[in-house]
């Protein structure tokens, strides 16, 4: 079914999941992922595993995305795409890890599909981590992608870590904030 409605027209906010949020209706094409925002979201922020970042409008959620510290080790990755990453670092400072943010979760629901709003969350996340002074070194953002979803990482910017996962049910993917830095003191 064509989509009619335009993000510019959509009236939503962020925000970010606490304790007492009440979750409003949402329904993307994956279970899994609708099935985690209303039983484990909360459980994950309570155990400090992972922060929920909630779209809403007046009375639907309309897309939610998950961040959880994490890095990128040179093991298990393919060693072209290793050189990739790593020269992309200043020679002085190339280590054998990197500091990353991950986006855990990231689902847009089925009736607002196609319309820019995993876009939207993706340049949201790069902001968070370059537009403002960082609090903690953070060098790349990390995914691991469901198949079906690489293409659309693909045109956000993420490249593959390695090729040994490409009959994986996911694919490690990475995108480098360095290149979006906006603030740098
Ligand atoms: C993947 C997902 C987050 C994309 O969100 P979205 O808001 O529809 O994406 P955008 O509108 O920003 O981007 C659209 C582009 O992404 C790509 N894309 C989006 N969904 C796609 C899909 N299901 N299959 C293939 N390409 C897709 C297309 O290139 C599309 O551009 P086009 O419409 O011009 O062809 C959404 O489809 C979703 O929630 N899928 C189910 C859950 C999922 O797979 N999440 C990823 C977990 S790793």
């Amino acid at each position: 079914m064509m989509n009619t409605t335009h993000l510019e027209t959509l009236n939503f906010h962020q925000v970010q999941l606490n304790e007492d949020a009440v979750i409003k209706p949402f329904e993307s094409e994956d279970e899994d992922l609708n099935d985690f925002l209303l039983h484990d979201a909360k459980n994950y922020l309570q155990s400090l595993l992972a922060v929920t970042y909630l779209l809403q409008t007046e009375d639907e959620t309309i897309a939610y995305y998950c961040l959880s510290n994490d890095r990128i080790t040179r093991d298990d990755k393919t060693k072209s795409a290793w050189n990739r990453l790593n020269r992309a670092v200043a020679n002085e400072k190339r280590r054998k890890s990197y500091p990353a943010i991950k986006i855990g979760r990231l689902a847009v629901s089925k009736k607002y599909a196609r319309l820019g709003l995993g876009k939207t969350i993706i340049d949201t996340v790069i902001e968070m981590y370059t537009a403002v002074r960082q609090q903690a070194g953070c060098r790349f953002i990390t995914v691991d992608a469901y198949h079906n979803a690489t293409h659309f990482y693909e045109k956000n910017d993420f490249k593959y870590l390695t090729d040994k996962d490409e009959h994986d049910e996911t694919r490690a993917m990475y995108l480098d904030l360095k290149a979006y830095l906006t603030v740098n003191d």
